[in-house]
């Protein structure tokens, strides 16, 4: 089986710093990038990696990952999946199984990348997700409306996995004006089956700076394992 993973870079990382996008910034001794590509680098099955960047920083992404074999270098655009989708155009056609990741989760593992591809080539799509785990509460004109009932409600991660022409039909099909927050979105609204693994709940999206402090923690408590 072949695979690629598209990492998506190509945002501003605007809500933790508005001068260096978060996925450049130094992240326990490497640019915070380079650890999902680190991690995808050790799956066998995994022949191809594709970065989406902004388009003004190709050149200092190129320069950050010097060294790093083999990586296609996409030019990311306005939305996620803009640059998603640049990621998937600048890998092969005939690969099974492609992974959509953001480079804002540094801390995946390989063992979850590998049932993500096993799951995703059984079902046609995989996505790791944990429960949510606080009371959930509508919210209008700063005053309570009601609270939620969590019971089958979960929280979404990345990567998520998909078999390759499967994906590729899915973009040509959803209406591109519509703004999908990830790829499983996009099969829910064609009506296309997505199967679930238990996500990992260190594996969290760096947004705010308390969230690239929380990841430095958790990073410190991985590498004693
Ligand atoms: N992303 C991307 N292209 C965009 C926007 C986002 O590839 N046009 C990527 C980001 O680089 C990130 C992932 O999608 O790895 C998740 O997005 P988010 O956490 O929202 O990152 P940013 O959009 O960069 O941050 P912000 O929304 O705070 O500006
Ligand atoms: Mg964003």
């Amino acid at each position: 089986m072949k695979c690629a993973a598209i990492v998506a870079a190509g945002g501003s990382g605007s809500r933790l710093n508005p001068d260096t996008p978060k996925q450049l910034l130094p992240f326990g001794g490497c640019p915070l990038f380079l650890w999902s590509v680190n991690v995808f680098l050790k799956v066998k099955r995994i022949t191809e990696i594709a970065v989406a960047v902004p388009a003004d920083r190709i050149a200092q992404f190129q320069q950050a990952a010097q060294g790093i074999p083999n990586i296609l270098w996409a030019t990311g655009g306005v939305r996620r999946q803009d640059s998603v989708r640049a990621g998937l155009r600048a890998t092969s056609s005939d690969l099974d199984v492609v992974l959509v990741h953001d480079a804002a989760r540094p801390l995946i593992t390989p063992q979850l990348v590998d049932l993500l591809i096993d799951t995703a080539h059984q079902y046609g799509a995989a996505i790791p997700v944990t429960p949510v785990t606080e009371t959930l509460k509508a919210v209008l004109h700063s005053r309570v409306v009601r609270t939620l009932d969590r019971s089958g409600i979960f929280c979404a991660q990345t990567p998520q996995a998909f078999h390759r022409e499967m994906l590729q039909r899915v973009f040509e099909s959803v209406p591109p004006e519509q703004n999908w927050t990830d790829e499983a979105s996009m099969l829910e609204f064609l009506g296309l089956p997505v199967a679930v693994i238990p996500g990992d709940r260190r594996n969290i999206k760096i947004t705010y700076p308390e969230d690239f402090q929380y990841a430095e923690c958790l990073l410190g408590q991985t590498s004693k394992e």
